[in-house]
């Protein structure tokens, strides 16, 4: 197998952040919004407004929880305030409105998880969970990351030079999460680019793989989705209806194939841009944990999540009325100077503290070691493949932009041929 089917200049528009697909998110920003989180923090910890507004951004952004013009909005900034919210369901709900099942249709139909609260929630969510436990690592490991990271690198391992950020980074997710569906990588594409414009798109190209899985099942995720038994009060296990399905695939895809691709670029920036710290990490691996999470709380790529808050409440130094969107910026939470010393530094050899890139409480992400495991096997592969990698000296230098969705521009790379 080759990458060959993966038309590169497609993936140059899908994977830019500055481009069609990403503007709704602020793509196009490309200041740096953590002085401005500082300031805030300093001022309270919660502050009427959007974040992107507060950062002095004006315009109407899309991301979780906006645009909601007609409610009051509120953004936390200190990693207490986000952490509270995220562990009170109860009062920061997950949706603007209780998502309760239809007892009519007897599902949830097109409800994602994500909007989920409470039992709903745990039911849903408990389906799919043991597939991505850290145990289960080495299936994702073994049946599509390892094998998609060294395709990848063999496409450029002969030349000299790369270009990391699409042409790496955003690929393996993408190729990870469409894998483990069933769907060949020539769709994958496809998948992607229907991901923000046509979800009837994505359920016509699954709908043969599931009734193909129905038939009979294989070894992958659609595999599990299509056997699942959810089980109602009463005790009554039924499987997933066909719309069910769709629902949780479309949340996989979205979330597995855009996140980790920003993330690992953010990682593999930070460590070229540190030249002494890369060799390090390549010398001794065991500190590329270190380098990942680091990366995590000091840049995490989606660094704002938002919950509706349920009834009037004193939060933080606010009054906040029943109804209100909460945003939680995890971002400058992650930055909080009362939980970490120099919280600007990039520094791999900080002691180890949970941060909040992935959420925190019952939504915390549900693929977070999958997409550690994609981190991890992608940058091994590059220090073991890729002796003198470095950046490009005459190239544009990899800078991060966005807004709601974070992450590094082109990484152009040079590195010596064997
Ligand atoms: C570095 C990459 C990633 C980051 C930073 C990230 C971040 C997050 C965050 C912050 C949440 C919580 C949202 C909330 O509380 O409202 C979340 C939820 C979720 N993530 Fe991730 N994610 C990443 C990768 C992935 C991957 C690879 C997958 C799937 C393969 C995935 C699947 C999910 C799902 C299904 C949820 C919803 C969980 C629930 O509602 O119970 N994520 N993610």
């Amino acid at each position: 197998m080759t990458t060959e089917s993966l038309d590169r200049v497609r993936m140059r528009e899908l994977f830019d952040l500055r481009g069609s697909y990403n503007e709704l998110t602020g793509g196009h920003y490309d200041g740096d919004p953590y002085p401005t989180w500082h300031r805030l923090r300093e001022e309270g910890p919660v502050h009427p407004g959007t974040v992107h507004e507060l950062t002095g951004r004006p315009e109407t952004l899309y991301f979780q929880g906006l645009p909601f013009p007609d409610r009051p909005h509120f953004s936390a900034f200190s990693y207490d305030a986000c952490m509270e919210a995220f562990r009170d369901p109860a009062v920061f709900a997950s949706s603007p409105e209780a998502v309760d099942a239809d007892p009519e249709a007897g599902s949830l139909g097109h409800q994602s998880m994500l909007s989920m609260g409470g039992v709903q929630h745990r039911r849903y969510r408990g389906l799919v969970q043991p597939s991505f436990l850290p145990s289960n690592a080495e299936w994702w490991m073994k049946n599509w990351i390892e094998e998609t990271v060294h395709l990848l690198v063999d496409g450029f391992a002969g030349d000299g030079h790369a270009e990391l950020n699409v042409d790496f980074c955003a690929a393996i997710p993408v190729l990870t999460i469409t894998g483990s569906f069933g769907i060949p990588m020539e769709q994958a594409l496809d998948i992607r680019a229907a991901l923000t414009r046509d979800h009837q798109k994505i359920i016509d190209i699954l709908t043969p793989v599931v009734a193909a899985r129905r038939a009979e099942p294989r070894d992958d995720l659609i595999s599990i989705l299509v056997q699942a038994e959810l089980t109602d009060e009463a005790g009554v296990a039924q499987r997933l209806t066909d719309e069910e399905i769709y629902t949780f695939s479309l949340l996989l895809l979205a979330a597995g194939s855009g996140t980790t691709w920003k993330q690992m670029g953010t990682t593999i920036t930070a460590l070229l841009q540190r030249p002494d710290v890369l060799n390090a990490v390549r010398e001794d691996r065991k500190l590329l944990r270190p380098a990942i999470e680091e990366t995590l709380r000091w840049m995490p790529t989606d660094p704002m999540f938002s919950r509706w808050v349920t009834e009037d409440i004193e939060f933080h130094g606010q009054r906040i009325p029943k109804g209100a969107v909460m945003h939680l910026c995890v971002a400058a939470a992650n930055r909080d100077p009362a939980r970490w010393d120099s919280p600007d530094e990039f520094d791999i050899m900080r002691p180890l503290k949970s941060t909040l890139a992935f959420g925190q409480g019952s939504h915390i992400c549900l693929g977070m070691h999958v997409a550690r495991g994609e981190m991890t096997a992608g940058i091994n592969a590059l220090l073991d493949r890729l002796p003198g990698l470095r950046l490009d000296p005459d190239a544009e230098p990899p800078s991060f932009v966005g807004m709601y969705e974070r992450g590094a521009t082109a990484i152009p790379v040079l590195f010596d041929v064997k």
